[in-house]
């Protein structure tokens, strides 16, 4: 159930620098996964909520002479953020500009990716180490561009090195508008449980929204992370792959106090058939490839599941994924 404090606390509009923004339930960034077709279903049950691109590398929109599909949002999209990535403060400026442009409602910076290849270059978690280039990074992209400038990061590099109040402090100093912490260190990766008390602890010195991101799989799992960190509100992630519902049922549990029904298997597999088609449609063979993926992470919790997803995990072509989805929605048809 949600306390009388946190209903009070949420129903008013979150204020992320000049943005309202209605909704207290975001989707996140999630590279390979956030594009257009998957935020256009997403955005069907969760129309109020903040969503963001996946993540695109600044140096790369500096050289290349056409702009990254990853960039294309909808005419009437919103609210929507580009997540941006890089160690240089004025390639990342030089991007915000241009995302701006794009429609972009808010700069978000990825400050938490973990992935090798990112933190090497000195971009994504290992920012976290280097608070000065973090901080002249915020500066000068708040300089540069008019809307507000979000960071997304990790609570510090590991167990040993958990720097989170400071560096969420510098970062609040240096000009962002809102900081979203996901709860595991670099270290963890995505493994073991997300430490939701660091965010309580920020978000106790903070001025500026903190969102909190990290194991929100449901809506029980939500009230239970807004009621322990205080937090301005909350950022799905890996609960939404396969099952674009999960931001609609919190927001609407957190503006209603109703749980909505679940969608029953029937529903979510219409759901994956209509992401497949979409997805063929917007990018053509890549979006079959793209689809494998998607199709496997809706098949879960109904007979069958594992060797459908087997199955689709495996397809070649359009007609090869309807088939096989249109066979699974018939028998849930007849039983
Ligand atoms: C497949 C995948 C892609 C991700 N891509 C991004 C990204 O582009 N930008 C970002 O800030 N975080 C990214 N993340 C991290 C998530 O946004 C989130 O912080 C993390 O999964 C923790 O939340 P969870 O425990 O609810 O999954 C990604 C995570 C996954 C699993």
């Amino acid at each position: 159930m949600l306390s009388n404090y946190l209903k009070q606390k949420l129903s008013s509009p979150l204020k992320i620098g000049s943005l309202k923004v209605k909704s207290r339930v975001f989707q996140s960034p999630l590279s390979g996964v956030t594009d257009l077709v998957f935020r256009r279903l997403v955005r069907r049950y969760a129309p109020q909520s903040m969503m963001y691109t996946e993540m695109i590398n600044a140096t790369e929109i500096h050289y290349l002479k056409q702009l990254p599909k990853l960039m294309e949002i909808d005419k009437d999209e919103q609210p929507i953020s580009i997540q941006l990535f890089d160690s240089r403060p004025d390639f990342i400026a030089e991007a915000a500009q241009k995302s701006v442009q794009e429609g972009a409602q808010t700069i978000d910076i990825n400050m938490g990716c973990p992935v090798n290849k990112i933190t090497k270059k000195g971009g994504g978690s290992s920012l976290l180490r280097q608070p000065d280039i973090a901080q002249a990074i915020v500066e000068k992209v708040v300089k540069s561009v008019e809307v507000p400038v979000t960071i997304k990061t990790r609570i510090g590099w590991s167990d040993q090195e958990i720097n989170i109040l400071d560096f969420a402090k510098r970062m609040e100093d240096s000009g962002a508008a809102m900081i979203t912490i996901h709860g595991r260190t670099r270290a963890q990766g995505y493994n073991g449980k997300a430490k939701w008390e660091w965010i309580t602890k920020v978000k106790k010195i903070l001025g500026i929204p903190v969102i909190a991101n990290g194991d929100i799989f449901s809506v029980e799992s939500a009230i239970k992370c807004l009621e322990i960190t205080g937090a301005d509100g909350v950022m799905c992630s890996r609960g939404t792959l396969g099952y674009p519902f999960l931001v609609g049922e919190i927001d609407y549990f957190l503006r209603t106090g109703i749980m909505k029904i679940s969608p029953t298997p029937k529903q979510r597999l219409e759901c994956a058939k209509e992401h497949l088609n979409n997805l063929w449609e917007y990018k053509g063979r890549r979006g079959i490839y793209q689809s494998r993926k998607h199709l496997a992470w809706y098949c879960k919790a109904f007979p069958g599941a594992p060797e459908l997803r087997d199955l689709v995990s495996r397809i070649e072509t359009i007609d090869q994924g309807n088939q096989l989805l249109d066979k699974a929605i018939e028998f849930f048809n007849k039983n």
